[in-house]
């Protein structure tokens, strides 16, 4: 199983989006696909049709007691595609985990339980706490999506301190997936600056496939489904695809 986080700590960049959607794809695919929500709002959770206020055991669970438990992992309406749900519960565990050994392990070690799948996307919190290092740590690769807007490279300094800090002591082995250009705008001269500057940041990491600003992507969550289920033929749908193809 390769497991890929999600992450930049800016919220409202499209983590969620993408880990829904590229998820959804890769499982039509023929790929398994295990999700993890490490986000307290659960907007993964809920994205994928799951109702957030009707869970018996979430991630926090198994967080708090250190392991893997059965009956943790829930099948989505998404082809091959499953889910260890997050309920806001989670904002507690920053504090929970305080005296606990190894607490940036933790995730780590509940996931190196788990082979049956082809891929897991871990759904990052939008700030750098041990949450966020918790998945760092336990991923092999990070795929950063940036959003194509004024401000895209802020903060990218602080995100990467974190990833070359994880690198340096805890996950040696950890490498950049990727960056992929959310919310883009063919037609706005400003997207195309931003895409430019990030390239010259990232240089060859920025996937060509960039997921363009689409009204479909931001409406399936509501309904409980991918953009994939809910209108497959969207712009926002084929281009998560093609995301699919070449991240594979
Ligand atoms: N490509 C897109 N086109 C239109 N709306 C989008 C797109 N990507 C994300 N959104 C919307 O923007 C908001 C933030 O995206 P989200 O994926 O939740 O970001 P994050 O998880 O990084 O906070 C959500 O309301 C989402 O539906
Ligand atoms: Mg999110």
């Amino acid at each position: 199983m390769k497991t890929i986080c999600v992450f930049n700590q800016k919220g409202g960049v499209g983590k969620t989006t993408t880990v829904i959607n590229l998820s959804a794809a890769l499982g039509l695919n023929g790929k398994k696909v295990l999700v993890v929500d490490l986000d307290p709002q659960g907007n993964t959770t809920s994205g994928l049709g799951i109702d957030k206020f009707d869970l018996s055991k979430s991630v926090y669970d198994l967080m708090i007691n250190g392991e893997y438990e059965e009956g943790c992992i829930l099948k989505t309406e998404e082809e091959n595609v499953d889910i260890i749900p997050a309920t806001s519960d989670l904002s507690g565990v920053e504090v929970e985990l305080i005296n606990v050994d190894n607490k940036e392990k933790v995730l780590s070690n509940i996931l190196s339980n788990i082979d049956d799948y082809d891929f897991c996307f871990i759904d990052c919190p939008p700030s750098l706490n041990t949450l966020s290092i918790n998945a760092l740590v336990a991923s092999d690769s990070v795929l950063i999506p940036i959003q194509c807007e004024y401000y895209a490279l802020e903060g990218v300094s602080q995100l990467m301190n974190t990833i070359n800090l994880v690198r340096s002591s805890l996950n040696k082995n950890l490498e950049i997936e990727g960056i992929v250009m959310s919310m883009f705008d063919g037609r706005n001269n400003l997207s195309l600056e931003v895409v430019e500057e990030v390239k010259k940041y990232f240089k060859d990491k920025v996937f060509t496939t960039m997921i363009p600003r689409n009204i479909r992507l931001a409406e399936a969550p509501s309904y409980g489904m991918s953009a994939l289920r809910y209108d497959k033929n969207s712009k926002g749908s084929i281009a998560y695809k093609k995301l699919a193809e070449e991240f594979l």
